[in-house]
């Protein structure tokens, strides 16, 4: 089967099982080009917990597709590729947070929704990148536990008057993206703006006019009158900014910065996700139950 045919067959199927396809920003084309609903984590989130169809198919990291689990209980959530985790994700396991409370006493933790379901079960909060400033600034207390972005938790220290202690973690992918990559690409498109993410070392950060979440880039891009932007977080994005500005021009800060395992997921692998019906995510009843109140907790605030 071709792709074109493959895109076919998704289409009839989605409509066989009922089911809706959730995509994050960073898939590949092909794969957002089928999707229902493309988005941050946030608004994927967000999403999760208000479609109607019975089957919710999730192109996107593994605790993604288990946000959508926990907020969607009594919808069937697969993912197209088990095997696509995020390793931020897994900088941090629920013993180690649970240790690492009890160094600091007293003190709220924040939890990136960069986390798996059994370490946002241990925290007081869930933040992402569109929102990780407000939700700190909710909280009634000074000092405050961030995990697991160290990036993240520096964007947010540097942006509020609260103490933040940050956790060792970090994404590979924006980790990679370095100061003299952003510098080259502004030597090179010098009327363009820089947008990065908030994922981005500080010092790249320092080089940009905005700091977004991967949502913010794809509202903004449609209004902003700037015609060229450099844009640091994983290329996957690209495909979509071009597609919706086909005026505009957005160069990636660094060419290679892709997430492989994003990357994992293929149209094939959709196809074949509906068609068998698998691999179903499921949250075990007692940790969804307490990772959800603090997913709730920072939608309530958002
Ligand atoms: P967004 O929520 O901004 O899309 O970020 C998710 C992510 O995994 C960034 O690497
Ligand atoms: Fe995780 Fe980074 Fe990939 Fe986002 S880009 S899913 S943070 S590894």
């Amino acid at each position: 089967m071709d792709k074109q045919a493959i895109a076919a067959r998704i289409l009839e199927l989605k409509k066989d099982r009922n089911a809706t396809i959730l995509a994050h920003n960073y898939q590949i084309g092909e794969v957002q080009d089928v999707a229902d609903f493309l988005g941050d984590s946030l608004g994927l989130s967000i999403k999760a917990a208000q479609v109607e169809e019975d089957v919710i198919l999730f192109c996107g990291v593994h605790f993604m597709a288990e946000t959508a689990a926990i907020l969607a209980p009594d919808k069937t959530v697969l993912t197209p590729e088990p095997e696509a985790g995020c390793p931020m994700a897994d900088m941090i396991e629920a013993d180690e947070l649970i240790r690492w409370k009890k160094d600091y006493p007293g003190r709220p933790v924040v939890c990136y929704v960069n986390t798996t379901a059994a370490v946002k079960a241990e925290c007081d909060i869930c933040c992402t990148s569109s929102n990780a400033l407000d939700v700190v600034e909710s909280l009634d207390a000074e000092e405050i536990l961030f995990a697991p972005d160290k990036n993240l938790a520096g964007y947010v220290a540097r942006n509020t008057s609260k103490t933040i202690i940050p956790w060792d973690g970090y994404c590979y992918v924006h980790n990679n993206i370095h100061a003299r990559d952003v510098r080259e690409k502004m030597e090179r498109y010098p009327a363009a703006e820089v947008w990065v993410h908030p994922e981005c070392r500080p010092e790249v950060i320092d080089l940009a006019h905005r700091v977004l979440s991967t949502g913010k880039m794809i509202s903004e891009a449609r209004t902003t009158p700037s015609q060229e932007i450099i844009i640091g977080t994983e290329s996957g994005i690209i495909y979509r900014l071009q597609k919706e500005n086909p005026s505009k021009l957005f160069y990636p800060a660094k060419e290679l910065a892709l997430c492989a395992n994003m990357k994992k997921i293929t149209l094939r692998k959709v196809l074949h996700s509906l068609e068998n019906m698998e691999y179903e995510v499921k949250v075990a009843p007692d940790v969804s139950r307490r990772a959800r109140g603090a997913i709730e907790r920072m939608t309530q605030i958002t």
